[in-house]
């Protein structure tokens, strides 16, 4: 049967105190609304349906990318009204799963088992037991423990508030049977509002059976209100990838100082050190240290590579036995071959390094292409920018450059060239020479340093 996935992410998120819209506030790196589309991700040709918000098409535009309807609820008159708004867009034959924009740490499992659980002419409620269920809407049985109704907490009764069991607000439907109950729903009740959970009752009116799915985990069904939560949901989220990563063989120093934020793949015996976030795509080889307090963004590092501490690498790739850092800033577009040294303050940009070649201190290297063998001094800096236009560093194979040398683009230094210390090199360096660019040194006879008159 299709399945219509219903987002409700029109809520305010008032409590977040904050400009951005609630559902677009980060966990792991990544808009919470978008977290509860991937859990829906492996459902086979899902339909997804997000109710957005009056103002709300920051949310739209943030989120263009994920393949959605958005239906906008211009008023917020509550979650039956909110699915009200996609029920034109729900196909009549399809299930219908109803998920909430800010409750992010729902599974794909769990989802499963609750759509499982509708069939094909039933309803099937998330629910969930816990130990002060304050604020949330209590799930009614009979005595034969059947489900009768939900009552929210501003309409409970006494009695009623003492029930434990409370609606997480997911639930799975039969579209038909819900498109005749939302329409009949009203808002006589203490907030005002169109409670979609008073589809419940309607659905027992008419012998439709109740089951209910609890979740593997209670922070599943977690929502964010403001950003003590969100960060609970966040180190509830990082101890998990922490534990994975682990099982798998990764060595995590300390797992409460570990960030992943984005998707690692690691080989054997691999060792991360405290504070390392890792962004983007990453891929580590076989028996690699990371230091501590590295950033690593879509990278690919090979076998045997350490980066020592206090390192930003972005978008590049690090072959085979490098050793980058301490303080080392790879930037986009970077390619390290194997056995690179990259040191101690050194940025690298858009540039190509071939094998042995070491950089090893306080340099600028960018839009340059540099052979293998070749050592970069201290200090050396490619001047690739002429205010205008970028202009290209080439550096043959086995250049020994002297420290402190700056290299004009666009210029090229030969096989086996040597820069004297201080050269600005505004011309090519022949292969195999020595060049050099300073002022030749004298010894100034009878001078007298100037002193004070008394
Ligand atoms: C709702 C449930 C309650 C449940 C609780 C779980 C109803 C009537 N009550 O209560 O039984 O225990 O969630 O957290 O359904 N939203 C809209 N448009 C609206 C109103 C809400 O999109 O007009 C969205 C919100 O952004 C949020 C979700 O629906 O993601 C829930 O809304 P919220 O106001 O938090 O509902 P509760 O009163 O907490
Ligand atoms: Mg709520």
């Amino acid at each position: 049967m299709a399945l219509s996935v219903v987002i409700l992410a029109a809520g305010q998120g008032t409590r977040m105190k904050s400009q951005l819209p609630k559902v677009l506030h980060p966990l792991a790196g990544r808009p919470l609304l978008e977290h509860v589309y991937a859990a829906t991700g492996p459902f086979p040709a899902r339909d997804v349906l997000i109710v957005y918000g009056h103002g709300g098409e920051r949310v739209r535009d943030a989120l263009s990318h994920l393949k959605a309807r958005w239906v906008e609820q211009a008023r917020q008159l509550g979650t039956g009204h909110a699915v009200m708004q996609a029920m034109p867009l729900v196909k009549p034959a399809s299930t219908v799963l109803i998920l909430y924009g800010d409750v992010p740490l729902i599974t794909h499992a769990t989802l499963q088992r609750l759509v499982d659980a509708a069939g094909r002419k039933g309803l099937a409620l998330l629910t969930v037991r816990l130990e002060n269920p304050a604020g949330y809407g209590r799930i009614v049985r009979d005595s034969h423990g059947n489900v009768l109704r939900i009552v929210e907490q501003k309409d409970a009764s006494e009695s009623e508030q003492a029930i434990h069991e409370v609606n997480t607000g997911m639930m799975a439907v039969n579209a038909k049977l819900l498109r005749g109950w939302v329409g009949r729903l009203s808002n006589r009740n203490a907030q005002k509002e169109y409670y979609l959970t008073d589809v419940i009752e309607l659905a027992v009116g008419e012998r439709v059976r109740i089951n209910t799915v609890s979740p593997e985990s209670p922070f599943e069904v977690m929502g964010v209100n403001d950003r003590a939560q969100l960060s609970e949901l966040e180190r509830h989220y990082q101890f998990v990838q922490a534990q994975r990563l682990m099982r798998l063989g990764v060595t995590l120093h300390d797992p409460s100082r570990f960030d992943l934020r984005g998707e690692l793949e690691a080989g054997k015996d691999v060792s991360i050190d405290v504070n390392v976030v890792i962004e983007g795509r990453v891929k580590l080889g076989n028996r690699v240290t990371v230091g501590p307090n590295n950033v690593l963004r879509n990278v690919s590092i090979g076998d045997d590579v350490a980066i020592l501490a206090n390192c930003v690498i972005e978008d590049a790739a690090v072959g085979n036995g490098a050793r980058l850092g301490p303080f080392a800033r790879i930037r986009p577009e970077t390619v390290l071959g194997a056995d690179v040294h990259v040191g101690n303050f050194v940025e690298v940009k858009k540039s190509v390094v071939a094998k042995g070649s070491k950089l090893n201190h306080l340099s600028y290297i960018g839009d340059a292409e540099i052979g293998s063998n070749t050592n970069i001094g201290a200090g050396t800096i490619t001047c690739n920018y002429d205010g205008a236009h970028k202009h290209k560093t080439v550096i043959g194979n086995d250049v020994f450059i002297g420290s402190d040398c700056q290299l004009v683009a666009p210029v090229t230094v030969g096989d086996g060239a040597t820069l004297g210390a201080g050269t600005t090199l505004a011309k090519d360096a022949p292969a195999g020479r020595l060049t050099i660019s300073r002022v030749r040194q004298e010894v100034i006879e009878n001078w007298q340093r100037p002193r004070k008159r008394k």
